[in-house]
């Protein structure tokens, strides 16, 4: 079944509790629902083949993760984990499945894989004006480390560098 295919309409509330959600390596067989919830989520969004390079084994570096719901894929992230700096750089839940949880659950497995993993210090760049997801970093301790000014190339919009400078002391029970 295909994301757009999905049970849940926007409008129709559900809780995370009653989604069975798991978490696994994205594969290319999610590509396409990826793809879905990637052009529903950002205006510059990633190409397929972006992904494609981002799951390639020989990029050692490179991770992405996908949350699975009754055998659908709702959301995903990427990191980057070079010399112990991990990098977020995607992160998205499929509209239908947002304010439930999800991307708490996703961030909470992100960083304890990238922790696992031997990772230290994490950072992101999130939008000025995207409140939903500056409060889901915020909830989990990132801070502003600095202002990356007109850092979208789409309309010209400043980035928050949000960043934790010490992932083993973060409380992810
Ligand atoms: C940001 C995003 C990943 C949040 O995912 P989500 O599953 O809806 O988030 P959750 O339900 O887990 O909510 C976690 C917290 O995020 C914040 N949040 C989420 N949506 C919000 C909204 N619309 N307005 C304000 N805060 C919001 C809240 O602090 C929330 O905690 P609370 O439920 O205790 O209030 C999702 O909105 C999304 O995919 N957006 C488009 C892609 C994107 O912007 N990615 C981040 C790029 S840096």
């Amino acid at each position: 079944m295909a994301i757009d295919q999905l049970p849940l309409q926007p409008g129709q509330p559900a809780q995370l509790t009653t989604l069975n959600l798991t978490f696994r390596p994205m594969t290319l067989s999610d590509l396409s629902s990826v793809m879905v919830i990637e052009r529903q989520s950002f205006s510059t969004p990633w190409s397929k083949n972006t992904f494609r390079q981002s799951i390639d084994k020989k990029r050692t570096y490179s991770h992405c993760l996908v949350a699975v719901c009754e055998e659908i894929v709702i959301a995903y992230a990427h990191f980057v984990l070079i010399s112990g700096d991990v990098h977020i750089t995607n992160l998205a839940v499929a509209k239908t499945h947002r304010r439930l949880g999800v991307g708490k659950h996703l961030l909470k497995e992100l960083l304890l894989q990238a922790r696992e993993m031997k990772g230290e210090l994490c950072f992101l760049e999130v939008r000025v004006s995207n409140i939903a997801a500056y409060s889901l970093y915020q909830q989990f301790g990132f801070q502003v480390h600095s202002i990356r000014e007109k850092y979208y190339t789409d309309n010209g919009e400043d980035a928050y560098l949000l960043w934790i400078p010490d992932l083993s002391v973060l409380k992810l029970s």
